[in-house]
Parts: structure tokens; sequence; C-alpha cells
């Protein structure tokens, strides 16, 4: 048992090194299944075996890093979390911004597989500000670590099984049908910006001033140390006031509990208002 711990170290250790993926602090439970997928595919009987394989075919770098990260998501995944952003945080902070003057909206989608989390942001904020929507400059940041992902994404098209669940003036409003699929309109595919960002990679945030972060079904997969650090980032990315929205079985570490308020306790909604930055 001790061997293979250490051999599953080396392992992640050579992905780190020659791969330049960090999965050494993701939960060991599932990366060990989901590595053993991939031994199998390849016809690799142990780590050391499939190392060897990974020398022989660099492309499998990419590969091992499809299948230890899981895109499953789909449009407005948590309905419960984007309703109580539209009824608690947008009408705050659209309104604060119209007291302040200072019509930039700026959101975050931290791990957007697919797109469908920034696409549903983008929707939410068209629906609640309607015509007023143009009286903003209005930004949604989507990154992620699968390239496969991040390209789908950027195409904006999804196959019908993908929005059958939409309601219906959704996916008349929003989506244009095609042979292929179906397509997110112009106007919506235009407030998204994708690319690529490792959250685990550093401390410094890539966006700063940020009034809306969505960090959602990631952290669950990370361990505990790596959360910590991971939504550190994520609360200096946030303006004062900014809330930030993780997943619905995903809760906030401890030190982070003393600096943000809780907003909706099902919803995972918490609002940074400057209280924690002295503690
Ligand atoms: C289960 S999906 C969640 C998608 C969306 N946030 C949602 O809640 O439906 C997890 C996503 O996290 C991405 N991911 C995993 N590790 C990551 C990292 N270190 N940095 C950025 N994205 C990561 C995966 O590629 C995958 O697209």
């Amino acid at each position: 048992m001790e061997s293979n711990a250490i051999t599953l170290d080396s392992l992640l250790n050579k992905v780190y090194q020659d791969g330049r993926q960090d999965f050494r602090e993701y939960k060991r439970g599932t990366v060990v299944r989901r590595l053993e997928r991939r031994l199998q595919s390849t016809g690799a009987k142990t780590y050391l075996d499939y190392m060897q394989f990974m020398d022989a075919h660099p492309e499998e770098y990419q590969r091992l890093s499809d299948y230890l990260t899981i895109q499953v998501s789909s449009f407005f995944r948590s309905t419960y979390a984007f309703q109580q952003v539209a009824s608690l945080v947008l009408p705050e902070l659209v309104s604060y911004k119209k007291d302040q003057r200072q019509p930039r909206l700026r959101f975050w989608s931290t791990a957007c597989a697919r797109g469908e989390e920034p696409h549903s942001i983008a929707i939410l904020l068209a629906q609640f500000l309607g015509h007023r929507l143009s009286d903003f400059n209005t930004s949604i940041y989507a990154t992620d670590i699968s390239r496969h992902a991040l390209d789908d994404a950027q195409a904006g098209l999804y196959p019908p099984k993908d929005v059958e669940a939409l309601p219906p003036i959704i996916l008349d409003n929003y989506f244009t049908r095609q042979s292929e699929g179906y397509a997110v309109n112009s106007n919506i595919r235009q407030m998204v910006n994708f690319s690529y960002f490792d959250l685990v990679s550093t401390t410094a945030p890539p966006f700063t001033s940020l009034d809306c972060v969505f960090c959602c079904n990631i952290p669950i997969y990370l361990q505990k140390q790596l959360q910590e650090r991971v939504l550190e980032m994520l609360y200096n990315s946030l303006a004062i006031p900014g809330y930030l929205i993780l997943g619905e079985t995903e809760t906030l570490t401890s030190s982070l509990c003393e600096k943000l308020e809780c907003i909706d306790t099902k919803a995972k909604i918490y609002k940074k208002n400057g209280r924690g930055d002295n503690v």
C-alpha cells in the first residue's frame, strides 16, 4: 500500500514536471479511480508502466488531464442558486453600481467546463437587466484547464439533450436552432471571454475587482489545504462588495467563514464586505 502511494506520488510529480499540470493535491480517491481506467485503456499494469507509456506518448498528459478532471455541467445547474443570485445579489449589486456611478459589472466563472455556467450567467444578466443591459459594461470571464472544453465553450453550440431541460422562453430568446444543435445567440456569447487558467497554479488572481465569482463543483475535487489556497485567491479577486458562489455540496473553509458574510446557506452565496480584512 505504502509503495503504491509512493509510486502514485512519483507519477503525479512527473505529470507536474513534464506535463505541467498539478494534480498532487487533488483528492486521492478520485485520482486513483480515474487513473485506473486510464491504465486499463493504455494496457499499463502498474504506475511505472504508465510512466513509461507517457514518455513514449507525450500527448497522454493532456488525455490524462481530461480524465482526471470531470467536465460535467449543465445550464443553470443549480436552479435555486441562480434564482437566489437573481433575487439577492443582482438587485443589490446593480443599485450599488448606480449609486456609485460605476457602470461596470465583472463576473468570473472559474471552472467553466463547456461554457454552460458562464452562458447561464450571461443569460441571467440579460434577463435581469433587460433594456438596461446596454447601460453597463459587462464582462464575464470564464476559465478552465480543459482545452477541449474551452474549444467547445467558445463554439457555443450544444446538442439538443444539453438544452432540453431549459424553459422554452430561454431557449427561444437566447438560442438559435441549427442543424447540429442549439447555438447560443451572439449577443450572449459576446458577453463571455474564455481563456485558459489553472486555479491551482498560483496564488495571484488573474482578475481583480470582481463583483461576482462562481467556483462551483471544483473545490470538492481538491484536498482541504488546496481548497483553502484556491478560495483565498478568489477572495482576493473580489471587489468590496463582491460575491462568491460555491457549488451546492461545497463548504467554505474556516478561515474564510470569518471574512465572508453568508447570504444564503443553501445556495452557497457569500458576500465580501471588507469586514474580514483586518482579522
Ligand atoms: C464538474 S465541472 C464543473 C463545471 C461548472 N463549474 C459547474 O458547476 O457545472 C469541473 C471543471 O473544473 C475544471 N478544473 C479542474 N481542475 C481545474 C483547475 N485546476 N483549474 C481550472 N479548472 C479546473 C475541469 O476541467 C471541469 O471543467
